[in-house]
């Protein structure tokens, strides 16, 4: 993803050899392309926005970092505080996928289950941060994962020839990787990258089982509402009431997109 570190923080970063994923094009469906985000360190796309973080927070002398993960963030902070020499400890909902578990342990994280959501395990590391040195680098509580993200707007845009597609589709938890898309999107149209066009629809895809943003995209709400008995086998979508809630839903309406709950089949 560093190709693009004329865009990114000007520091020496600790990389794993994330980004430049595949654009494959689908079998079933003419003029759908799946962005093969597995093909990451730590296999998800989670591995850019923690490897962005990291840098910064290793630029910054900070020697704690802790994290609450629906699983894959986990593993991903895992493995970059492991490469930049960092504590990192991580609180995850007991009933994760036990792979999460196991990879977050063995890159030597301090890992905590917890009996709860991952809303909850946000509230443990807000009351005990101050008191342990830990800093907070949960979803959108700082800048650098947002920033990490956005290349995937930068890479679907340059792979298509600089051009938009018509629609993107993300898989929406807490959000960040939408959030980033549409800031790259801002950037590109500012340096002349990208050729004129309407930017995409976004279309925020969450699970029936947790779909805290599509009930407010439908309800015309501004803010989500906390979704009682979260389930999903969508692991990483397990998120009941996600921070960044108010600006996706600004994201989808600007873009003229829409938010779908779809069922684990
Ligand atoms: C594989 C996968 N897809 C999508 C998401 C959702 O990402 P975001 O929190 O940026 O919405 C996650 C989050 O954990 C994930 O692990």
């Amino acid at each position: 993803m560093w190709r693009y570190s004329s865009v990114l923080p000007e520091v020496k970063p600790v990389t794993l050899g994330e980004g430049w994923t595949p654009m494959l094009p689908s079998r079933r469906y003419p003029n759908v392309f799946l962005k093969e985000e597995g093909a990451n360190p730590t296999a998800t796309f989670k591995a850019r926005g923690l490897a962005l973080a990291v840098t910064m927070a290793r630029h910054y002398g900070l020697k704690k970092l802790a994290v609450p993960s629906a699983g894959n963030a986990a593993g991903a902070l895992a493995a970059y505080a492991a490469a930049a020499g960092i504590e990192a400890h991580i609180f995850m909902p007991k009933d994760v996928p036990f792979a999460n578990y196991v990879e977050a342990t063995i890159y030597g994280a301090k890992v905590n289950l917890v009996d709860g959501l991952i809303s909850d395990c946000g509230r443990i590391i807000a009351e005990r941060k101050e008191k342990e040195g830990w800093f907070d680098i949960s979803t959108l509580k700082e800048p650098f994962r947002v920033e990490g993200k956005k290349t995937m707007g930068y890479e679907l845009v340059e792979q298509l020839g600089w051009e938009y597609p018509d629609a993107v589709f993300y898989p929406t938890g807490g959000g960040v990787g939408l959030i980033g898309m549409w800031k790259a999107f801002a950037e590109l149209e500012e340096l002349g990258w990208v050729r004129p066009g309407k930017r995409p629809r976004m279309i925020a895809v969450q699970s029936s089982g947790c779909a805290p943003v599509v009930r407010a995209f439908e309800q015309g709400a501004d803010v989500s509402q906390m979704w009682q008995n979260a389930a999903t086998f969508a692991a990483g979508l397990r998120v009941p009431k996600p921070y960044g809630d108010s600006i996706m839903l600004e994201i989808l309406r600007e873009s003229g997109g829409v938010a779908l709950a779809l069922p684990n089949e």
